[in-house]
């Protein structure tokens, strides 16, 4: 089966030629240079020279004609920029081809194509595709820039594997965030003919895998992501000559784009207009510490870091300038080197020592010493090897590494952490000299800490009498305050206005002086240390975002936990649906809450430092302001209340409607867990009655309404399931979407659910949502359903059964040429 080549769009090029500007297309007899651009015809890509960040390197590319931001999908000259565009010409040559000549007229770059007429015309496609063809019969494509992408896989192009050659498109992330120079992290189709890409580092070894495509569920089968995204079409096509995939965007106005990124992992980014941002879909490997080798020669991996990559003792940053732009792979170099020569004449105090470093996963490249049955004996084989740096005796097997270690992570916590012995020069782990000035040290250290404690109380004392002094305004500002469990129970009266209250204790309205109005919340049975439960608070109180209830302070005093916040004068939002005494919501209210929270929701599972899940969606948990601004309250509390926290939620009335399967089930939780939850909310938000009602006093029951929501969406018969109170007004393509939406946030599996990131955007029509599929375990469940425990208990059984098949494992390793043996 033959595929005819993309086409030039235009098969009537010349008369084109006097209809337009041209600006799409340069001729034999033009060129580009200095600030001059080409643009594509519908205004989506423009051709030129640019310079990334802050250089002064440039580069001739292709980036987005509508977007602000300057993102580049392709650049000609990766490696050789040029200094001064104005004298750089970028034009056609006399051979056809596509050149740039640099300011003293030498070749810098050139499409190299085997081009059989010297007269051919260049034009930037919409698509963001530069094509030259031949002049006197534009059809004839003699080269493409998507046949030659850099890191950027745009809807319409390729990437595939020409069988015959070997040659295959390639994404090659840049060298860093300022420098197109291809970096080291290649994604390529395998090979061998397969239909898995891989993610290689430094072309040898693959750390990723998206696993072979199964066409059906138009996924790749350890991306299964893929599935909740509508929004574009995958076609894979083999032969014996070649095989590829390509896709497209349904709709046009999607602005995608897959990205193999600076950090070693694969993306998928879409912009968002209103916010004026890229919003990653999807990433993978989805931890960064899955990237091999990601923080170089002695560097190290740590997940819960920042930044992420961190020398480990001893060493330090070889290029700073690259770390700093995101380029890691320099490793670190050694602050004092090893004392390897003539051992027999050092004494034992200037030999080589090691460091334990626990909780390590091991570097690459070990090699195992066989005979060896100590952990001293593995130690002095290492020793004695000058080319020996780091060594790890367990479970009777000793593994020495020589040269530079890769791939270490710091607090590893699966299987296979271990502790190594890092290879350091003597002076580099502070031993003292002697016994003598150890006493000395330990007198002056002693005296200087008595010193310094007295000064920081001191100082501390001062800066909260003083913050006292200035004023509770103060308390508004950005810092999280300190406050005393006398000054709280005189802001709330003693307590005495109780606003609510939970599991974990109850929420108190109270005021400052200033008559500033906040809301205390006082933990119940929190066991936890008080500096555990600062470091917590402050992380909290960094979180900040106009769908999130503000921290304001907190006390910490004797078994005191409590937690300063803004106010809400509008309370909860369960109130306002439920309660009949309330003025009831109209629908443009109700979705703008929905879209609300879902943005709150978002910035805590996706753009804060840390990833948050809040584990505690419900009606209860969104607050309103005065202007009905929803905002989440009780986030960060699943992290301060540790293990109790699922064991109240699972045993608190009132919670239960709202759990996702794997918290009932007791499965790891992800952030998918809150989808769930948002899902559940969002059929109350439409119905304005709770999920699971209690039998209504004529005694019976109006079926539980998320299976209700699935029968009508097939009988295209969702007005029916508005609030009736509403009396049909709203808007039905907005009723569609959420009740949709929400069908999709509940599936069992939570693979098949969206992410937040996902609701927001259809919420904001950004994306469209196709029919969901009916999750197993309300399929179980009857029109009127007896019990609330049959319906987990259902949820249980089938958890079971889906997370043996379904369980993606983004990590799997290939190894190929050259890889893994010894150093
Ligand atoms: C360049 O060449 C095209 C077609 O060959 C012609 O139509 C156009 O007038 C020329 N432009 C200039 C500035 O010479
Ligand atoms: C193309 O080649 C022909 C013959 O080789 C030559 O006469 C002509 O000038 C060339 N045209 C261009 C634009 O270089
Ligand atoms: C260049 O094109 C000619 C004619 O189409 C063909 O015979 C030749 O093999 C090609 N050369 C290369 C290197 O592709
Ligand atoms: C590709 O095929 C070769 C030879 O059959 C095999 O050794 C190699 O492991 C294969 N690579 C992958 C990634 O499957
Ligand atoms: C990548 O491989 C090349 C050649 O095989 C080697 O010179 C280079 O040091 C490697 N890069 C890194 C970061 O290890
Ligand atoms: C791809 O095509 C080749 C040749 O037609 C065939 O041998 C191979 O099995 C195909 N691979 C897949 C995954 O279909
Ligand atoms: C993929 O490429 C083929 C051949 O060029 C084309 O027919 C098909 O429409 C493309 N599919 C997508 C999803 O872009
Ligand atoms: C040190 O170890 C390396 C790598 O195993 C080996 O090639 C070398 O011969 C060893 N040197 C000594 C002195 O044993």
């Amino acid at each position: 089966m033959m595929f005819p080549r993309i086409r030039c769009i235009f098969p009537l090029l010349p008369l084109l030629f006097n209809l337009c500007s041209a600006a799409h297309t340069i001729f034999a007899n033009s060129s580009l240079s200095g600030k001059q651009i080409i643009t594509s015809s519908g205004g989506n890509f423009v051709l030129g020279f640019f310079a990334p960040g802050n250089s002064d390197r440039y580069y001739v590319g292709i980036w987005y004609g509508k977007i602000p931001k300057l993102t580049s999908v392709w650049v000609a000259n990766r490696e050789t920029p040029v200094a001064d565009p104005s004298t750089s010409v970028f034009k056609i040559s006399t051979d056809g081809n596509l050149v740039l000549l640099d300011s003293s007229n030498a070749l810098v770059w050139s499409t190299d194509a085997n081009t059989t007429t010297n007269s051919t015309v260049a034009m930037l496609l919409d698509s963001g595709n530069l094509q030259l063809c031949d002049a006197s019969n534009p059809s004839r494509v003699v080269w493409q820039s998507m046949d030659h992408p850099t890191d950027t896989w745009l809807p319409g192009g390729r990437l595939g594997l020409n069988k015959l050659t070997g040659v295959s498109q390639r994404l090659t992330a840049w060298k860093n965030n300022d420098d197109p120079t291809p970096g080291i992290f290649n994604l390529e189709l395998d090979p061998n003919g397969t239909s898995q890409y891989f993610i290689i580092w430094n072309s040898t070894y693959s750390y990723w895998t998206s696993g072979t495509w199964n066409g059906q569920l138009q996924i790749f089968s350890h991306v299964p992501e893929m599935r909740s995204n509508y929004n574009y079409d995958f076609q894979y096509f083999n032969n014996s000559v070649e095989n590829y995939f390509n896709y497209s965007m349904k709709s046009s106005a999607i602005i995608s784009r897959f990205v193999m990124d600076v950090d070693g992992r694969i993306k998928q980014l879409t912009w968002l207009d209103d916010k004026q941002l890229w919003t990653l879909f999807w990433q993978k490997p989805d931890k960064p510490c899955l990237v091999h080798s990601l923080c170089g020669a002695f560097g190290s991996c740590n997940e819960n870091a920042m930044p992420i990559c961190q020398c480990v003792k001893g060493f330090r940053v070889r290029s700073q300038s690259d770390w700093d732009l995101g380029d890691q792979s320099g490793g670190c170099t050694r602050n004092t080197p090893l004392q390897c020569v003539d051992r027999a004449h050092l004494s034992n105090s200037q030999r080589d020592k090691f460091l334990a470093m626990d909780n390590m996963r091991l570097p690459v490249n070990s090699q195992t010493l066989n005979g060896i049955g100590r952990d001293e004996d593995c130690k002095l084989a290492c020793l004695n090897n000058c080319s020996c740096t780091a060594y790890s005796f367990s479970g009777s097997r000793c593994s020495v590494w020589h040269g530079e270690l890769f791939n270490l992570q710091d607090q590893f916590d699966e299987s296979g952490a271990s502790t190594l012995q890092l290879r350091l020069a003597a002076s580099e782990l502070s031993n003292p000299r002697s016994n003598k000035t150890l006493v000395t040290w330990a007198v002056a250290s002693a005296a200087a800490a008595v010193v310094a404690s007295l000064a920081l109380i001191l100082f501390v004392t001062w800066r909260r009498r003083r913050s006292r002094l200035m004023g509770e305004s103060k308390a508004v500002g950005s810092g999280i305050v300190p406050f005393r469990y006398s000054e709280l129970r005189h802001a709330t009266k003693n307590f005495s206005h109780r606003l609510g209250g939970g599991g974990f204790g109850s929420v108190f309205k109270g005021s400052f002086p200033n008559s500033t109005a906040i809301a205390v919340k006082r933990l119940e049975a929190l066991r936890q240390g008080e500096k555990q439960f600062r470091t917590e608070v402050g992380t909290i109180g960094t979180i900040q975002h106009v769908n999130l209830v503000r921290l304001i302070g907190f006390c910490s005093e004797g078994a005191n936990r409590l937690l300063v916040y803004e106010f809400m004068p509008k309370g909860s939002l369960d109130t306002h649906l439920f309660s009949a005494s309330a003025t009831v919501l109209n629908w443009k209210t109700r979705y703008q809450i929905a879209v609300g929270t879902a943005r709150g929701l978002t910035y805590l599972h996706e753009q804060c430092r840390d990833c948050i899940i809040h584990c505690d969606i419900k009606p209860e948990n969104i607050l309103l302001d005065d202007s009905l601004t929803p905002k989440l309250s009780d986030f960060g509390l699943a992290k301060l209340m540790g293990r109790d926290f699922s064991r109240v939620l699972t045993t608190m009335r009132g919670t239960r409607g709202y759990l996702a399967p794997e918290m009932i089930t007791g499965l790891p939780i992800t952030a998918k867990a809150d989808v769930y939850s948002y899902g559940m909310m969002l059929f109350e938000i439409v119905s304005g009655r709770r999920n699971l009602q209690e039998k209504t006093e004529e005694g019976n029951t109006a079926g539980f309404f998320p299976t209700l929501v699935f029968s009508k969406l097939m009988e295209k018969n969702i007005g029916s399931l508005l609030d009736q109170r509403l009396e049909g007004d709203a808007d039905l393509e907005e009723l569609n979407r959420v009740c949709k939406l929400a069908c999709w946030c509940v599936q069992d599996n939570e693979i098949c659910r969206s992410t937040m990131g996902q609701v927001l955007q259809v919420l904001e029509g950004f994306l469209e949502v196709s029919m969901p599929p009916i999750p197993r375990s309300l399929q179980l469940l009857t029109e009127t359903p007896e019990n609330i425990n049959f319906f987990y208990q259902s949820l249980s059984a089938n958890q079971g059964s889906q997370s043996s098949s379904d369980t993606p494992s983004g990590w799997q390793t290939r190894s190929s040429t050259t890889n893994n043996s010894s150093a």
